[in-house]
């Protein structure tokens, strides 16, 4: 029986917070553990160089990420996680797939028509000012990421979907042009249960809004975060709405029902933010503790997390070679006996 393959990259340009985790990470790591599914998670480092520019910033935010999936129990046996980088068949695909995809559709891509977008607004002569062949094609290697392992379903959030359109596109035309079925089309898969969270001042917690709680913190860091969490002016004793306090939300995002129910009661009962920020802390501290000091461990041990993602990029070569001799022969790049 040939399993589901679920893939999915993560973009290294920074430090996961607890809204990367809540909407991410835990759903991806626990989907790795059924046993009908074969998952593939990569560090998208190729892409991060679009974004970041400063090495430094890349390479750390790519230990920190690998140090905090493993830290958080992902199995690598079972999944296959690897740096993108380390898949050198992955950019051969993606001029293969170059080669075949209309130009027409990456000017409609949603990130590049907003740049375009921008630079019109600020009275830009060039509408493509500061605009790089990287950003142009980045659902390109999109693409060549996702077909490459002929995934049928990524997990992705609602700003991808397009990207996945785009590569069931670009699979489409390979397999008209080369006459055959190569690759197969991929699915987006948002899934709606899965919850954003808000950040310190109540918007989406995001790095570019700069209010997030980065998911490791130290002990002390985390308190002192919590209590920046914006609340409103009501004084202990007055009955406060769960519903829309941004406190609430990031605690049912780790508590079950019965200690979402417990913390709803009290709110009712008129609990000051002190109080409530107190006990926020302490439960996700609670859950954070071990997995905690698991990364810091990780963290001095890069050794050890570079010989998981070999392992996990000579599996995904393997699989990526395979394609790859069929590939070449397919489109005139064969060996000549
Ligand atoms: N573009 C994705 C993001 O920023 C990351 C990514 C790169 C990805 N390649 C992928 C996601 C392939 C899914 C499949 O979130």
């Amino acid at each position: 029986m040939t399993s589901t393959r679920v893939l999915t990259g993560i973009t290294t340009t920074g430090t996961p917070h607890l809204g990367n985790y809540v909407g991410a990470i835990r759903p991806a790591i626990a989907a790795s553990q059924d046993e009908s599914v074969q998952s593939y998670y990569f560090l998208a480092d190729l892409h991060a160089l679009i974004k970041a520019s400063d090495p430094r910033r890349v390479q750390q935010s790519r230990l920190e990420i690998a140090a905090t999936w493993l830290a958080l129990g992902l199995d690598t046996d079972n999944a296959i996680f690897y740096r993108q980088s380390d898949i050198h068949e992955t950019t051969e695909l993606a001029w293969m797939i170059s080669c075949v995809c209309a130009k027409g559709l990456m000017n409609r891509a949603h990130a590049y028509k907003a740049a375009v977008t921008d630079n019109e607004d600020t009275g830009s002569p060039d509408p493509d000012r500061g605009i790089t062949m990287g950003l142009f094609s980045y659902p390109v290697l999109m693409a060549a990421d996702i077909l490459m392992f002929n995934a049928n379903r990524v997990p992705v959030g609602r700003d991808q979907v397009q990207h996945i359109e785009m590569a069931r596109d670009m699979a489409g035309r390979f397999n008209h042009i080369y006459k055959g079925n190569y690759f197969t089309l991929p699915e987006a898969v948002v899934d709606e249960r899965v919850q954003t969270l808000s950040g310190l001042d109540g918007r989406k917690m995001s790095k570019s809004y700069d209010n997030t709680i980065p998911l490791f913190s130290s002990e002390k860091k985390l308190l002192k975060l919590i209590r920046k969490i914006k609340t409103n002016s009501l004084e202990p004793g007055e009955p406060k709405d769960p519903e829309t306090c941004t406190l609430f939300q990031i605690y049912s995002a780790f508590a079950n029902e019965s200690e979402e129910q417990a913390m709803r009661s009290r709110y009712a009962e008129g609990i000051g933010w002190g109080d409530a920020k107190n006990a926020v802390f302490e439960h996700l501290n609670a859950q954070l503790e071990g997995p905690r000091d698991e990364y810091e461990r990780l963290m001095q041990d890069p050794a050890h997390i570079e010989s998981v993602l070999q392992k996990g990029a000579e599996r995904a070569r393997s699989e990526a070679n395979t394609l790859l001799e069929r590939l070449r022969p397919a489109v005139g790049l064969g060996r000549f006996v």
